[in-house]
């Protein structure tokens, strides 16, 4: 045993009755959601399609339920199984994808199919499942428990925050990580780690929030440190962030007979594979800036502004009702635009609107 492993081990007794509080608190209260099938179905031994388990966990990495929700729905429906979806084409994958960001995400999830339906099912262990494209350590430990019943744990930042407050973890949050990985693994019920997983969703979403969390109704207040301190919302204890630099361009909106010009960016990098507007080359406070495509008598409206994970992007809008002689890109109808363009492009072509 490892000197990580024995920590968690003498720990994980300090939560003694805890995994016990969580499931019975879940078996009441579990949201119900289109890709579960409920404790009651489990209870009875069924396990939900590894297929769906999958979609919804790659579509809520960085997304919101109810957002995804809306997502899953339209691909369930389009591609019902991993085989449909493999046999998908690229450009209708990541045209049904935008909105949902993180566009690698997409072309992972499209590499993943394929090599699951190639190979002729899911691997059933979260070791297997890790060596598929875009499944990291949450993915592989949720789809393993959620749809196999491996004793595996699915911590993600969720599961962090709960844990950080059981434990008031005062440390490096780095280390405080490890600690909880190494907790949790301890703590999955070896009966039903797919509903441990799934409880611990639903309490990080519903009570033990980012903010303001509801600990008089906690199932599992008795074995909270944070809220037996008085203020769980101060944990966890993070680094502070540091702020995000900002990028400039100008992006165009051409129209031309109920079409707009679009063009399909490259496979690798920011927005790979999606469709996107013809833009200027972006640059940060202080780099020249440069402009490869500027239409003379494209009129600037207004301007733009998106987050991604690693800049913040503020685009000029410039539009052209009347088309322009232009050299390159496709006229895309303005409706499947509108619906297949990811949101900062989507942006400026409402405001062009
Ligand atoms: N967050 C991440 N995965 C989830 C899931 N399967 N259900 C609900 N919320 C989640």
């Amino acid at each position: 045993m490892s000197a990580r492993e024995k920590t968690a081990s003498v720990e994980s007794h300090q939560f003694d009755g805890l995994p016990g509080a969580l499931l019975d608190w879940y078996a009441r209260h579990a949201r119900e959601l289109p890709w579960r099938i409920g404790p009651g179905k489990r209870a009875d031994g069924v396990t939900p399609d590894p297929y769906r388990v999958w979609l919804a966990e790659i579509m809520l990495q960085q997304t919101t339920v109810p957002h995804a929700t809306r997502y899953f729905h339209d691909f369930t429906r389009r591609w019902p199984s991993v085989d449909d979806l493999a046999a998908a084409e690229d450009a209708d994958v990541m045209a049904a994808w935008a909105g949902l960001g993180y566009y690698a995400r997409a072309r992972n999830l499209l590499k993943c199919a394929r090599q699951v339906s190639e190979a002729g099912g899911w691997p059933k262990t979260e070791a297997g499942l890790r060596e598929l494209p875009g499944i990291g350590p949450y993915t592989a430990g949720a789809v393993a428990a959620l749809a196999f019943g491996e004793r595996t744990p699915a911590v993600d930042g969720n599961v962090d925050r709960v844990f950080a407050r059981l434990l008031a973890t005062q440390g490096d949050w780095k280390a405080e990580k490890v600690r909880i990985a190494a907790l949790v693994r301890e703590l999955v019920p070896a009966d039903r780690p797919g509903e441990f997983a799934e409880a611990l969703m639903d309490l990080g979403a519903t009570i033990c929030t980012p903010k303001r969390p509801n600990c008089l109704i906690c199932p599992l207040a008795n074995w909270c440190a944070a809220r037996a301190e008085g203020e769980p919302d101060r944990y966890p204890i993070k680094p502070a962030k540091k702020a995000k630099p900002v990028r400039r361009g100008e992006v165009y909106v051409i129209f031309k007979d109920g079409h707009v010009l679009t063009e399909r960016r490259p496979d690798k990098g920011l927005l790979g594979g999606m469709l996107g507007l013809p833009t200027s080359s972006w640059v940060e406070e202080g780099e020249p800036a440069s402009a490869d495509w500027l239409p003379d008598e494209a009129e600037q409206i207004g301007d733009v502004r998106h987050v991604f994970t690693h800049f913040e992007l503020r685009l000029s809008v410039f539009s052209s009702a009347e088309g322009l002689p232009v050299h390159k890109g496709d006229w895309t109808p303005v409706e499947k635009a509108a619906d297949g363009l990811p949101s900062v492009f989507r942006k400026a072509l409402k405001l062009a609107l």
